[in-house]
């Protein structure tokens, strides 16, 4: 199957959207993808601050993006935007460094006012970056993924069902694009 990258901008572990994260993670694996989590945060931040392209972190996750068929941006919607943490990573990606791959947003927001933030601040940012297979993208409020007393988190029926459809929607479409990718290298 296909290699997923999800980018997560959360900006701390507790964050709810690393039960978006987690539960994206596992469907897909489920799907027989490969899946690697880049959680932005954990990234050198001076490297990411500077944009230091010679960095072996930032070169390792690049690489990583590079390689995927499919890419889930999740981050957290700050200041009726997407995290200045998401926009680290992006703003080192090359020039068409998305082009050819499917691209699903996730969002967490504590209001459903930013849902258009999607549309409006990361869509225009993935299409300089190349990306011309965008899926709709799912948006939830925190109400949506429920921080348990262990460190766990559960979602709503409503965002499992939403996040399952479009993980679905994605899985299929990177199924498709690395089969067809195989096909070119073996013939
Ligand atoms: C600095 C900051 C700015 C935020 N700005 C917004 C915003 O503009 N719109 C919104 O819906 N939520 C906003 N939020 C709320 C978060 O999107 C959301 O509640 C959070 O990512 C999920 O909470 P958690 O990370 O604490 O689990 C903001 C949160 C912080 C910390």
């Amino acid at each position: 199957m296909g290699k997923i990258v999800i980018l997560s901008g959360a900006t701390n572990s507790g964050s709810r959207l690393n039960g978006l994260v987690g539960y994206s993670r596992e469907r897909l694996e489920q799907a027989g993808h490969e899946v690697n989590v880049i959680d932005i945060a954990e990234l050198p931040a001076e490297d990411l601050i500077r944009a230091n392209w010679n960095s072996e972190a930032i070169k390792q996750a690049l690489a990583l993006v590079e390689d995927a068929d499919g890419v889930v941006v999740a981050s957290p919607v700050y200041k009726a935007s997407y995290s200045g943490v998401t926009k680290t990573f992006l703003d080192l990606l090359p020039q068409k460094g998305l082009e050819r791959k499917v691209l699903l947003p996730l969002f967490i927001g504590g209001s459903i006012a930013h849902l258009l933030a999607i549309d409006y601040a990361l869509k225009p940012v993935l299409a300089a970056l190349g990306a011309t297979y965008l899926l709709g993208g799912v948006y939830s409020v925190d109400q949506g993924v429920q921080r348990q007393e262990d460190g766990t988190f559960e979602l709503s029926d409503d965002i499992k069902s939403r996040l399952t459809n479009a993980l679905a929607q994605l899985s299929g479409e990177v199924a498709f694009i690395s089969s067809g990718t195989q096909s070119i290298k073996v013939g």
